[in-house]
């Protein structure tokens, strides 16, 4: 092995089910067969899907019946990586030394360890970095060749994106992809055809339901498609505040009439700003089933319900009255994560400026603090995203606003 790559690292690894199972653990560092890439983990950032592995063990959808218990896995699907070391058959296209987003989710069936998965893996078409693939709270990772093979490796734009902004370009991605789900059905005219937008009703009112860190890109991007009213809807008074401070002079200053408010409140909000009509567009951006079924009470006519969160596998049934998809043709539509062209047009957006994810990071620690930050996200204590740094070993550390500066400080630069 190189002489900078030790024989063994430190592992934030999924041992069971339950977060009594998350450990941090010292485990070998492998060697890359051909098709394999080893790359060092310069950052990766916590996500509430986490707590759905954590809880769900082999029955997550993406585990397809892998157990943990049997063949621990390591955590983390949000990260920025800098290969090491490459395997021969990806030399000529991926660079050592150069760094790289990764997009964890990858539509493809497994090519190793198919005896993990229920039924030898037959039938699965997506597997997923930080699930049955390894994952990037670890100060190395493989990167397999299903992952390099569906373009799910993806190397920075020119310039100077730090480490942080690289690894939440993934769900801020998974926010730009679930908007362009939305669509309305447009006509000009009575006399012209019918055509698609996708995206929030421009001009429209659009609804976000929950300002967790999700819930507060998803207002972000909303602000792209320039409705009339932005309504956000949350009961933590700390989580509005954050929103208020976030995007209350931009909405001002982009002309959009931004509304904080409670779920107590909302039904006489959305009265009062649409004449009693209802919203074109709204977000779920938590993942609550009664709040899913709900969401429909709120949309006018021709109104959109995107249901962003997952709920879980054993409460996930709800009613829809079809009298209103029937004669006010309201819709539904959902995504799960991102492909690599919403994680190449979100970097896009991080390096013009356009999109500033330093303002999300709440909370920042070593590779030591990873579990740490798993509870703090479970607890919902946390009001944006936190970042760990693998490389580093410091207790996690609430902060208000990261940048380029603070990491290369962090990192002993
Ligand atoms: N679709 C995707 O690609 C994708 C990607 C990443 C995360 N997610 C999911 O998005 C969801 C949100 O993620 P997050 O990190 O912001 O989670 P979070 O738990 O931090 O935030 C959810 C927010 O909803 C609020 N809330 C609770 N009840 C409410 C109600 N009745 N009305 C309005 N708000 C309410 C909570 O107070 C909280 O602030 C999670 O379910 C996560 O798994 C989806």
């Amino acid at each position: 092995m190189g002489n900078s790559i030790p024989e063994t690292m430190m592992a934030l690894q999924l041992t069971g089910v339950g977060m009594d199972t998350v450990e941090l653990r010292e485990v070998e560092v492998p060697r890359p067969e051909a098709d394999q890439v080893l790359c060092r983990v310069e950052c990766a950032a916590a996500c509430a899907s986490d707590s759905k592995i954590i809880d769900q063990g082999p029955e997550h959808s993406l585990m397809h019946g892998w157990d943990p218990a049997k063949w621990p896995v390591t955590l983390g699907h949000e990260g920025c990586v800098t290969p090491v070391e490459v395997g021969r058959n990806w030399q000529d296209v991926i660079e050592v030394g150069r760094r790289y987003a990764v997009q964890p989710a990858v539509p493809s069936a497994p090519s190793r360890y198919r005896e993990r998965y229920a039924n030898g893996g037959r039938g699965i078409r997506k597997i997923a970095v930080g699930y049955t693939l390894p994952g990037l709270f670890a100060e190395y990772v493989i990167i397999e060749p299903e992952v390099i093979g569906c373009s799910c490796l993806l190397p920075l734009p020119e310039g100077d994106i730090p480490h942080f902004a690289a690894a939440l370009s993934e769900p801020i991605s998974c926010v730009v992809a679930a908007q362009q789900h939305s669509f309305h059905i447009i006509k000009d005219s009575p006399e012209t055809p019918r055509r698609a937008e996708l995206g929030m009703l421009r001009g429209g009112t659009t609804l976000v339901l929950g300002a967790g860190p999700m819930g507060l890109w998803h207002v972000e991007i909303a602000m792209s498609y320039e409705p009339a009213n932005l309504i956000v809807s949350e009961p933590n008074d700390a989580r509005r505040e954050t929103a208020r401070r976030f995007f209350g002079e931009r909405a001002r200053a982009a002309g959009i009439n931004l509304v904080l408010t409670t779920p107590d409140e909302l039904e006489s909000v959305i009265a009062d700003l649409t004449g009693g009509r209802g919203v074109d567009d709204c977000i779920v951006a938590l993942g609550i089933r009664p709040i899913q079924e709900k969401s429909f009470d709120y949309l006018g006519e021709g109104g959109v319900t995107n249901l962003f969160g997952g709920v879980k596998a054993d409460d996930h049934m709800i009613s829809v009255d079809a009298r209103r998809i029937h004669y006010e043709s309201i819709s539904v539509v959902g995504s799960s994560g991102s492909d690599p062209s919403d994680i190449i047009e979100t970097l896009d957006m991080v390096a013009s400026g356009r999109i500033q994810p330093g303002n999300y990071v709440s909370a920042v620690g070593g590779l030591d603090a990873a579990r740490d930050l798993l509870q703090a996200v479970r607890e919902q204590r946390m009001e944006g995203k936190g970042i760990i740094y693998p490389s580093v070993r410091k207790p996690l550390e609430e902060i208000d606003g990261w940048s380029a500066e603070q990491e290369k400080k962090i990192l002993g630069g």
